[in-house]
């Protein structure tokens, strides 16, 4: 069976700073795991050559995949990270004393939580469907290129992980998690490719 390969972006300027949402570029270290991606996908789908690599419209999934040569590049608008409305370039500290309620809102119940002018993980997960169907239509392996949240919730989809778990769900930086749906279930396997 096909697989698809679900990957955070390379490291960025706002996860060294510890910021959520933006646009940044991403960093030295987010380069290399991009370089070492790229020679990852090239190994691994080398004969698929029907083979395509989803990002999303933000600068730091587009960079990650832009070392990879050789497969068509789709930006979806349905892979860009959770919204975080008002709070979009903050650092968890600064939500925390701020604006305590929301912090300790979204602390209580973080699926259904959504921020002031954003979004909540059910609404990622509602705009992720149209993502989801295309994936399954796909007979070619597909590398998708996004972010924390949105992955999270992918990841649950194929996983069958319940909903609740999902705003919980580990998503390392700089890790491959290879999902093949076969008669037999899901087989997932893991590439840490660096720190
Ligand atoms: O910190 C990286 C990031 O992708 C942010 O842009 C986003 O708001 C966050 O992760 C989502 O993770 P959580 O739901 O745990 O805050």
């Amino acid at each position: 069976p096909r697989p698809i390969l679900l990957t955070r972006h390379g490291e960025s300027r706002d996860n060294v700073r510890g910021r959520i949402g933006g646009d940044t570029v991403i960093s030295d270290s987010g380069e290399l795991y991009a370089k070492k991606l790229a020679n990852f996908v090239e190994k691994r789908l080398k004969n698929e050559r029907a083979a395509s690599i989803w990002t999303s419209t933000l600068q730091r999934t587009i960079l990650t995949a832009s070392p990879i040569v050789g497969f068509p590049k789709i930006q979806w608008r349905a892979l860009d990270e959770i919204n975080a409305g008002v709070c979009d370039g903050m650092t968890y500290e600064e939500i925390k004393k701020n604006m305590p309620e929301e912090y300790e809102s979204r602390k209580k119940d973080k699926l259904r939580y959504r921020y002031p002018r954003g979004e909540s993980y059910l609404d990622v997960i509602q705009r992720l469907e149209p993502v989801i169907i295309e994936l399954e239509r796909q007979r070619a392996p597909v590398v998708v290129i996004s972010h924390q949240a949105v992955l999270r919730a992918l990841y649950a989809y194929f996983a069958d992980r319940p909903l609740k778990e999902i705003p919980h769900i580990e998503m390392p930086l700089h890790t491959i998690i290879e999902i093949r749906m076969g008669v037999t279930g899901v087989q997932e396997k893991r590439y840490k490719l660096m720190d």
